[in-house]
């Protein structure tokens, strides 16, 4: 006996009888009264088991980052995994290769595996996203790329970090700079940029140059070449990563510039590359480590109930002074 034969036998929808035995308000009388008689005809029992086990948590959490071979994004899942391998939660780890369709078929494989919550580093805003997740009321906190105030979000300190170094750029007597920043479809490449932006209006001695690009390795290489066939080569390159750098670096040394000697470089993210770069990158250093774990431990504050508002945590940054940059 299931609720089919109920539907069926009272003449109304499944959906109808759902309604009814979850005493919703929105079913006329005459139709309630036709489904309890139903039931009670046929001695149904509504399978609790199974309403039990939908609501039952799954010990289990959806992780979805956007680029599995930019190093960043390793070190974010590792401090997540420490934080829920405490709490005996598993780890459902998704890369979407910055591509939001598969992002939505990642989400959608989450929600019908009943994973508790999600940790979300997306490849970029979108509406279509945001109403799936909304429509699954599934706890989600964003990393390192925050949505909008609505959703629990934890990043670093984007602006400040690249205000950090472009001050540091100036003291070192830089007037004529190039920026190759991130796609501005992600929070953390705007807020970057912004900065850049703020600090050209603040300062009326410079010159800034800018270019966008994917954040990678060829991202620096190509961006350099297209800046280079539209002006002359400026005395330092501010770029939005660390990835991007070591492709502006490999450009310049293909260019038969010498780093520093003839043109600084700086990244953001100080990586374990960053350090043992040729030669070694002045940086800024953000967290992923840090930034996974803090994202964890907000997550599994929703998820037990201990908390429902919407908070943005942002985690400090570090100039980290390497050898890719020199005093003028
Ligand atoms: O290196 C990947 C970049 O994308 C990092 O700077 C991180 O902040 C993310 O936004």
């Amino acid at each position: 006996m299931g609720i089919k034969q109920v539907a069926d036998y009272a003449g109304v929808s499944i959906a109808t009888v759902s309604r009814v035995l979850n005493k919703s308000a929105n079913v006329s009388e005459v139709k309630r009264k036709k489904v309890l008689d139903a039931v009670k005809t046929l001695g149904y029992r509504p399978n609790d088991l199974a309403r039990g086990l939908r609501n039952m948590p799954t010990s289990t959490i959806g992780v979805i980052i956007p680029d599995i071979t930019n190093p960043f994004f390793p070190s974010v899942i590792r401090g997540a995994g420490d934080i829920l391998h405490e709490a005996d939660i598993t780890p459902m780890i998704y890369n979407s290769d910055g591509n939001i369709d598969i992002e939505i078929e990642q989400i959608k494989t989450l929600i019908s595996k009943r994973v508790d919550g999600l940790l979300f580093m997306h490849s970029e805003e979108s509406k279509r996203v945001i109403d799936l997740i909304e429509s699954a009321n599934m706890p989600v906190v964003f990393l390192d790329r925050v949505e909008d105030g609505r959703f629990a979000s934890v990043k670093s300190d984007n602006y400040g970090g690249m205000k950090i170094i472009m001050d540091y750029a100036y003291s070192l007597g830089h007037r004529d700079y190039w920026y190759i920043g991130g796609e501005s479809k992600v929070s953390s490449a705007r807020e970057r940029l912004q900065a850049v932006f703020d600090f050209e209006r603040d300062h009326s001695d410079i010159s800034i140059k800018y270019a966008s690009t994917t954040f990678s390795y060829e991202g620096g290489l190509w961006a350099f070449e297209l800046l280079k066939k539209k002006f002359s080569i400026p005395t330092i390159i501010i770029c939005g990563n660390d990835l991007i750098a070591f492709g502006a670096i490999d450009a310049c040394l293909k260019n038969k510039l010498r780093v520093p000697y003839d043109i600084s470089v700086t990244g953001f993210d100080d990586g374990f590359l960053a350090a043992h770069y040729n030669p070694p990158l002045t940086t800024v250093a953000q967290s992923p480590y840090d930034l996974g774990a803090t994202g964890a431990k907000l997550l599994l504050e929703f998820i037990s109930g201990k908390r429902k508002r919407a908070v943005t945590r942002v985690l400090p940054i570090r100039l980290i002074i390497r050898q890719s940059t020199t005093q003028l």
